[in-house]
């Protein structure tokens, strides 16, 4: 299999190297796909700012509604109703060269019309960098949401590994049926599994009988994080070993080892950065690494620990 790897120069953060989708990470802590992963600008400061790795907004390729996007904070976290990157796919190519060019660590989030699309968009990035993939296929302001059962995550997911061979993570959302579409995924041939995108919600404004963001909205934040840790502790119990990027409601780096105490292999956040700025990553990597020396312990032997705590 074709990897990319990101050198990890021996840093002060040596306790937090980690491996992800092929990739030598500095440290485990992912800036999310999301509206502050949009530019090449954006990227470069969230690494500045010391994230492992970025995960670029996901890139569409086919037909899509141009519905308007809209953004609402709530006490518990954010709800939005924006669907995928309206960059130009051929600019995004030209940003995909430079940031290989640069080295920098990225993984690239990509979504489709069909299977078919989704499978000829992976080839086209596979020409210009060795990236790996994670199919954002599970956004819930998209239209086609509802229709997203194993079958078609099956089909999504084999339409791409018949095309590239570069490591691939699958998105999901935390719902009732995640067990049914991570085996889907990992039958298809992922490597591992993003959880979770947001959670279709609904809000109301608070002083008129008018629903937010005019319908049902991705909700994010902290809000989420028991939802997720309960999706992946259910995919644990079921004796799921693919590795997990653990995402939803990460703010400190007390929510970071949750994640890795129930057996996620590295974190990715989006909200907390809207809030706080993309420089909250590195304090969080600080944070983390002075309680793995307190601990006298690296990040990767904290892997599953809640799990074989039983
Ligand atoms: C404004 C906004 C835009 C987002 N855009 C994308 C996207 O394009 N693709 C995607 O896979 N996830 C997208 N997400 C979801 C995030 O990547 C992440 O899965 C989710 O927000 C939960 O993490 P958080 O609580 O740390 O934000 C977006 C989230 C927000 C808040």
């Amino acid at each position: 299999m074709t990897t990319y790897t990101h050198s990890v120069s021996s840093d002060k953060y040596s306790t937090l190297h980690t491996t992800v989708l092929g990739m030598e990470l500095r440290n485990p802590v992912i800036v999310a796909s999301g509206t502050m992963t949009d530019t090449i600008l954006q990227i470069r400061k969230a690494i500045n700012a010391g994230a492992g790795a970025v995960v670029t907004k996901t890139i569409y390729y086919g037909r899509r509604s141009s519905a308007t996007e809209k953004i609402h904070h709530l006490p518990t976290g954010t709800m939005n109703s924006t669907t995928y990157s309206w960059k130009q796919l051929e600019q995004w190519f030209v940003d995909l060269a430079a940031m290989q060019q640069a080295s920098l660590p990225i993984i690239v989030s990509i979504h489709a019309e069909n299977p078919a699309l989704l499978g000829e968009l992976a080839a086209r990035i596979a020409d210009i960098c060795m990236y790996p993939l994670e199919l954002g296929i599970s956004c819930p302001n998209d239209v086609t949401y509802s229709t997203l059962t194993p079958n078609v995550v099956y089909a999504y997911t084999k339409a791409v590994k018949a095309r590239v061979n570069v490591p691939i993570s699958v998105k999901l959302t935390a719902t009732d049926s995640i067990l049914d579409l991570a085996h889907a995924s990992l039958e298809a041939g992922a490597e591992a599994l993003s959880l979770s995108d947001t959670l279709p919600a609904i809000a109301l404004h608070q002083d008129q009988p008018l629903l937010l963001t005019g319908g049902v909205a991705g909700y994010s934040g902290p809000g989420i994080k028991p939802i997720v840790l309960n999706s992946i502790y259910r995919l644990r119990e079921a004796g799921l070993q693919c590795p997990i990027l653990g995402i939803g409601g990460v703010e400190n780096a007390h929510d970071v080892l949750e994640y890795i105490h129930l057996g996620a292999s590295a974190v990715q956040m989006h909200t907390a950065l809207m809030h706080s700025g993309v420089e909250l990553v590195g304090e969080i990597v600080a944070e983390l690494s002075n309680w793995c020396l307190q601990n006298q312990t690296q990040v990767v032997n904290q892997i599953g620990r809640a799990l074989t705590n039983g």
